[in-house]
């Protein structure tokens, strides 16, 4: 007999978070291929709510992969892919030996929470979306809670960049209409200097794609503030603007997107999944208490081209 309870049309549950974001959704087991009518109805879903949380999933990362071959497959990141392409693989007890998918963790090679490893360590992460310094981001990122602290640390907050653009004051979305930023590639979200890069001392030695600043959401057709990540100039910056203007400028955006009426918190459980729209969405995280484990399985999905929101006809307000 079929097993009704999970994996059909009747067993999904949404349920919204009450916040600008995300939905919990039920009924769904990601261990077991998903049907094309719930993979529909779960896009669907995805499109709406930007950010999903499936609990109590038990999943190898195998499952994390088929997962992100229904949206067209998986993305390495870009300083990841940099890394394996010059021989730096990750090595030790923390780290995949699978390229399509890696171990956020605070972890050493040696098994050991640290604060500091080759990765983002324990640090508190400051508001970015994934890999715009790449020039296809990635269109969304799955994350699977492995290990967890205990004591509620390493949360990690979402906000609704449709929501911010389409609340943004006029005079701040008439200042970026038609404008672009370099997307800085030199470091990492936890401001470290990767491997092959240099930190930048001028603008001109900022290094990476220049994306729009405002993106069609392609399932959606909307609009969505795109900003990615910025460190103290020299980093990204506005391309047609000069810095002092710029500078001040992306104060106010990252003020605006980033306030609290965006904003929905996850507190991580063991099991958890969470899939999130990269394109509309910026995340960041909390520090983690560095005494206590925490292994999180990662896959991004693979992106399609930018699509500047004054580029398009089919973009609605
Ligand atoms: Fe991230």
């Amino acid at each position: 007999m079929t097993d009704h309870s999970v994996n059909t049309l009747d067993a999904i549950e949404v349920i919204p978070s009450g916040a600008a974001l995300a939905a919990e959704v039920r009924g769904i087991d990601l261990s077991q291929p998903l049907p094309d009518d719930v993979q529909a109805r779960l896009t669907e879903i995805w499109a709406e709510h930007l950010v999903l949380l499936l609990r109590d999933q038990e999943l190898e990362d195998a499952d994390l992969i088929r997962f992100s071959d229904y949206y067209g497959g998986q993305q390495m990141g870009g300083a990841r892919k940099k890394r394996w392409e010059i021989g730096m693989k990750e090595s030790g007890k923390a780290a995949s030996t699978d390229k399509r998918v890696n171990y956020v963790t605070n972890l050493d090679k040696d098994g050991n929470p640290v604060q500091h490893n080759r990765g983002t360590g324990s640090f508190e992460l400051r508001w970015h979306s994934d890999n715009t310094y790449v020039d296809i981001p990635p269109t969304g990122t799955m994350l699977w809670a492995d290990v967890i602290p205990d004591d509620d640390s390493g949360q990690t907050m979402f906000c609704n960049q449709i929501r911010a653009y389409a609340e943004m004051p006029e005079d701040l979305k008439a200042q970026i209409q038609g404008k672009n930023m370099m997307h800085d590639g030199s470091r990492n979200t936890a401001n470290l200097v990767h491997p092959h890069r240099d930190m930048p001392k001028t603008r001109e030695e900022i290094n990476g794609p220049v994306h729009p600043m405002v993106r069609v959401h392609p399932p959606t057709g909307k609009q969505a503030l795109f900003l990615g990540r910025r460190w103290d100039f020299p980093s990204t910056y506005i391309v047609e603007m000069p810095n002092d203007e710029g500078e001040d400028l992306m104060d106010r955006l990252w003020a605006h997107a980033t306030q609290d009426k965006y904003v929905w918190t996850q507190h991580w459980k063991r099991g958890d999944f969470i899939l999130w729209d990269n394109r509309a969405v910026m995340h960041r995280r909390t520090a983690i208490n560095s005494s206590q484990p925490r292994i999180l399985h990662r896959t991004m999905i693979k992106g399609l081209p930018v699509v500047a929101a004054w580029e398009s006809n089919a973009a609605a307000d």
